[in-house]
């Protein structure tokens, strides 16, 4: 097993404000009583932390606004040991900001103000080129640009890099083909698998023949998150079930991301993909547990804490 996984990460970067409230306002309606926070968040953001905290070497690639909130979201990131050296500053354009509601049984709605991340331009990436070439892993969303997404999965399958696709959020539409065919592991969530197979995804079975999609669609592995019903993982000689562990839900914010960053980390180490999924799993129901999305990431020890603590199985020794 290698000792130190090296993972890039080609994301966003959002100051997530979040309002906590008995429930989500429907539209049109105003909610009074509840309380508000502000945390680091971007799906990208929110897996490259979630690696760096267990243990892998993470270089992030970014676009973040010349802004405070640029600088806090920066010193964040070198304070969590991640590599920042390819991560842009738009002289335009302000940083993501995600406007999050989170209800009592830890739901959230988000809406998020792209900013600096919808800016990230092909010709800003081929700086990263080099360090995507040597990772042991490339993680991918969809809160950038697809070109953007596209090209740094080229430049990861050309090199024979494993490249894993977080298809979130839900694609307007389907990927294209080219991406589909540069993506070794794609992790949707329910609803993002629905709409990428328009398969609806209530059970073991109908996840099941999303995953066959999926994979028709290029990916030689696909993971479907189902919350508390836990994760199914297929491959093409395998298909296993990550049982759910059994938390209270105060806030999902960043659980995927959880899942995907442990995930990315577990691989990279050398994991069997089931055995990362496991991993991706309980950092995943550990981030359900607290509020905000990288306030809610563990370190290696909290999380084999928790996990030990739940009766589950602690794969890592
Ligand atoms: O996945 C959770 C993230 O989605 C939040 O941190 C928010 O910034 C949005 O990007």
């Amino acid at each position: 097993m290698k000792k130190i996984p090296k993972v890039v990460v080609v994301g966003s970067t959002n100051t997530d404000m979040v309002i906590k409230s008995s429930r989500i306002p429907t539209s049109g309606e105003t909610i009074v009583g509840g309380d508000f926070f502000l945390a680091a968040g971007g799906k990208g953001a929110n897996q490259a932390v979630a690696a760096a905290r267990l243990g892998a070497v993470v270089q992030f690639v970014s676009k973040i606004g010349s802004d405070a909130l640029g600088d806090q979201a920066v010193s964040a990131y070198e304070k969590e040991g991640i590599d920042i050296d390819l991560i842009v500053r738009d002289q335009s354009n302000p940083t993501g900001v995600a406007l999050i509601m989170v209800d009592q049984e830890g739901e959230n709605a988000i809406s998020v103000a792209s900013g600096a991340n919808h800016a990230f331009y092909e010709s800003e990436l081929e700086r990263a080129s080099p360090a995507i070439r040597e990772a042991d892993v490339l993680v991918l969303q969809l809160e950038l640009p697809l070109p953007v997404v596209s090209l740094a999965a080229k430049i990861a399958s050309r090199a024979n890099v494993p490249v894993i696709l977080d298809p979130a959020p839900a694609p307007q539409g389907s990927l294209p083909e080219s991406l589909l065919g540069d993506i070794t592991c794609i992790k949707p969530n329910s609803s993002e698998a629905e709409s990428l197979t328009g398969i609806q995804i209530f059970d073991q079975s109908s996840a099941e023949r999303a995953a066959r999609i999926l994979l028709e669609m290029g990916p030689s592995c696909a993971i479907i998150t189902m919350g508390s019903m836990g994760a199914l993982v297929m491959d093409k000689t395998n298909t296993i079930m990550c049982s759910p562990m059994k938390i209270r839900s105060i806030d999902s914010t960043g659980a995927g991301d959880a899942f995907t960053g442990a995930f990315a980390f577990g691989w990279a180490l050398g994991l069997t993909i089931e055995g990362a999924a496991l991993l991706g799993c309980q950092a995943g129901a550990y981030a359900a547990t607290k509020e905000g999305a990288q306030p809610s990431l563990p370190t290696l020890s909290d999380l084999k804490r928790f996990t030990l603590a739940a009766g589950a199985e602690w794969i890592l020794t």
